[in-house]
């Protein structure tokens, strides 16, 4: 099962909409241009939160006309810059996927709220992670992916790690007990991260726009990184193989 990981497509409503230098909308463009051409066999996409930049109806609408006409399931989760409530009413419409738990050719993928209203950071707070951990119980043997919109743990960009996911340690602490998930997703943090811990393979994906400086101390974009988006095989045993496409020269500046 091939699983597209595109993450914070910053959208405005007006295609002309600029951010730190580069214009989200045609850098998305060249990320679903090169998806169609190089895995046009993939499954499903699944976008992990700030879809937009501009908190309207507009803005979703605008995220619509890059998917709304997609023959295979489209799966949202919001992040920071996101309207919950606002989104699950634009996108309450195939092929967009906006449930906790997405059943997909053998694999479900558990998708979690981390937004905290006018906050930058994440939390899941205690309940959503009680109906996680009813929903891994229930759903095992299956192979699973969790996904959400904040670095659960440290990455070592330290303006980024304040505004991280305040309960990362309480959520890989819950998936640790449940060796059927095999991967947990993120992106926010504009960088890539890959790492393992234990049965999981932890994955932070770039952005389909500009990217942030790693190991910054504060606010910096890194100027040379391209818009990216990751390829997940997830095999039938529970495998999991992945791959990171940057699009060199494909960014837009101003
Ligand atoms: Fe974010």
């Amino acid at each position: 099962m091939k699983l597209i990981h595109l993450t914070d497509t910053h959208l405005f409503a007006d295609r002309e909409g600029s951010l730190r230098g580069t214009r989200p909308a045609p850098s998305l463009d060249a990320v679903l241009e090169h998806v169609h051409e190089h895995h046009p066999d993939f499954h499903a996409v699944l976008a992990t939160g700030d879809l937009v930049q501009e908190e309207t109806e507009a803005a979703y609408e605008h995220f619509i006309r890059f998917f709304g006409d997609y023959d295979r399931p489209v799966l949202c989760l919001p992040g920071n810059h996101d309207v919950p409530e606002l989104m699950q009413r634009t996108l309450a419409r195939e092929p967009f996927r906006l449930e906790a738990r997405v059943a997909l050719d053998g694999w479900d993928v558990f998708q979690l709220d981390s937004h905290i209203p006018k906050s930058p950071a994440g939390r899941l707070g205690e309940e959503a992670l009680e109906r996680l951990e009813a929903g891994l119980r229930e759903s095992a043997p299956r192979p699973a992916v969790v996904a959400v919109h904040h670095p659960p743990l440290k990455i070592g960009t330290a303006w980024l790690d304040r505004i991280g996911l305040q309960d990362g340690p309480e959520l890989l602490e819950l998936l640790s007990h449940h060796d059927h998930v095999r991967a947990l997703l993120w992106g926010h943090a504009h960088q890539n991260w890959d790492s393992r811990q234990g049965h999981i393979r932890l994955l932070g994906t770039p952005a389909t726009c500009a990217q942030f400086l790693a190991g910054s101390p504060v606010f910096a974009i890194d100027k040379k990184a391209p818009p990216a988006y990751r390829v997940l095989e997830l095999g039938a045993d529970g495998e999991v193989a992945t791959e990171l496409i940057e699009l060199s020269g494909a960014t837009e500046s101003e």
